[in-house]
């Protein structure tokens, strides 16, 4: 069993563990989409993620201790910005994994092709997200622009 933070692609094994966490009021109420109540609407989150596997458009999963904990969504925007956004199941927040992961993938953007199309990554998160402001700083991300959207503003990252 692994005991660190990895990535990998989701497989079908992975939509129980998925499901959980797309399923928990506590993340969806800081993400962009509203909690999923129906089977149908986790099952078309999950089947639109699986092929979701490299740049411009990936979805990973987040392996900790043998489960999926969550997930991770790069897109490429206009301008060549790579917007990031992630989360983990509520009941291990506060331990580290967060700033574990965002190490991750910050790691992997550098390692892959992400890294030779864009040098700016971009996290919109909602205001009252402070868990999420202290993760995104203590990897480096800086406030760019507060209020970007209702509710929601911005840090970025800059690459080497
Ligand atoms: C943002 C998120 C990934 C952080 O995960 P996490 O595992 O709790 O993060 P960490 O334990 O590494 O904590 C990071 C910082 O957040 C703060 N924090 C996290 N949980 C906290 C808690 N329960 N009480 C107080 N502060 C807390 C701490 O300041 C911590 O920094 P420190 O270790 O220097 O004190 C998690 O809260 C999450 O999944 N949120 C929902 C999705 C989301 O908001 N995503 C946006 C990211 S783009």
């Amino acid at each position: 069993m692994k005991l660190e933070v990895t990535l990998r692609h989701l497989n079908q094994g992975d939509y129980e563990d998925v499901r959980d966490y797309v399923c928990n009021p506590e993340v969806a109420k800081y993400l962009t989409w509203q909690v999923y109540t129906q089977e149908k609407d986790v099952r078309d989150y999950f089947n639109k993620s699986l092929p979701k596997i490299a740049c411009p458009d990936e979805v990973l999963g987040i392996e900790y201790q043998g489960k999926m904990i969550g997930t991770v969504h790069l897109i490429l925007r206009q301008g060549n910005f790579i917007q990031m956004g992630f989360g983990i199941t509520p009941h291990l927040w506060g331990q580290g994994i967060g700033t574990k992961t965002l190490v991750v993938i910050l790691s992997h953007i550098q390692n892959t092709e992400w890294s030779k199309i864009s040098k700016e990554i971009w996290a919109d998160i909602h205001q009252n997200n402070i868990y999420a402001a202290k993760t995104l700083e203590k990897g480096g991300f800086i406030l760019q622009k507060p209020g970007v959207e209702l509710n929601r503003n911005r840090f970025t990252l800059k690459i080497a």
